[in-house]
């Protein structure tokens, strides 16, 4: 096995041309620098704005996994969320999402999660049923399940997103579709673009009973208040994580 560092504006698109014609074992993306293994010969790597190193491997020393770098994620002052594989931080005692990153979207990182997290921590009120439109990784319906709530029903028009919040969640409902293939439910979540929601929007509406906490969130400035204004309800909590706004509606608990 031998290791290059491969940098300079041509690293990209050298790394494609070792895919093809090497036997690349792995690869580390860095900021500035791509880490790349393979068995054999370099080929040609015929770049003008290329630097290649090899640097010296040893099979025996712990191999870099691409994860060294993760940290967990303060949304809120008491609303943690983090990777399986970094530790809680020392002190915290709030609720804690550990979320593994992987192919579907909600590890943490993206302002619009972190939006809809901090908006539906603001308006939690305990529904008995919760449902999360979009649920990608299943990170939003965890927030429920972790705050108590035990009949949760999540889906995405994505196969992978299913996937993962299923593993995350085994005994959630999760659903492959759109709102229209869930049960309805109490209080609701729905990241996704603002086109996406107000799309889908009759369809999250019929899902939601209106008796606890309705957040949307994913809406970029010039989509908040029109997007806002179509549940009908007043709303609680409107907060702006980056370029993303949440909106949060509470709901009437004696509603039949
Ligand atoms: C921005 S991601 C949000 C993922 C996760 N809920 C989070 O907050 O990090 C939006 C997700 O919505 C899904 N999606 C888009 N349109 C949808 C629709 N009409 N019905 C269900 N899921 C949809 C996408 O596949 C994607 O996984």
């Amino acid at each position: 096995m031998r290791m290059f560092e491969l940098g300079g504006a041509d690293a990209a698109a050298a790394l494609d041309v070792l895919h093809v014609h090497a036997d690349v074992q792995g690869v580390v993306e860095g900021d500035t620098t791509i880490t790349v293994w393979f068995r054999g010969d370099a080929p040609a790597l015929p770049f003008a704005d290329l630097s290649v190193r090899e640097l010296p491997y040893d099979a025996d020393a712990p191999q870099p996994t691409g994860l060294e770098q993760d940290a967990s994620i303060l949304v809120a002052a008491d609303l943690l969320v983090r990777p399986p594989w970094v530790a809680r931080p020392a002190g915290f005692h709030g609720v804690e999402l550990v979320v593994p990153r992987g192919g579907a979207f909600g590890s943490g990182e993206h302002d619009s999660t972190q939006a809809a997290l901090r908006c539906l921590h603001a308006v939690w009120d305990a529904p008995p049923s919760f449902g999360d439109v979009g649920t990608g990784s299943g990170i939003l319906a965890l927030y429920a399940h972790v705050r108590g709530c035990r009949r949760i029903a999540a889906c995405d028009i994505d196969a992978a997103s299913v996937a993962a919040a299923r593993e995350l969640l085994p005994e959630a409902d999760v659903t492959l579709g759109g709102p229209e293939t869930m049960a309805s439910c109490d209080g609701l979540v729905a990241n996704m673009t603002g086109t996406e929601l107000a799309s889908a929007m009759a369809a999250i509406l019929r899902c939601w009973t209106r008796r606890h906490a309705l957040v949307l969130s994913g809406l970029r400035a010039h989509e908040v208040d029109a997007v806002a204004a179509m549940p009908g309800a007043v709303e609680a909590v409107r907060l702006t994580v980056g370029a993303f706004t949440a909106v949060g509606y509470r709901g009437a608990p004696g509603r039949r």
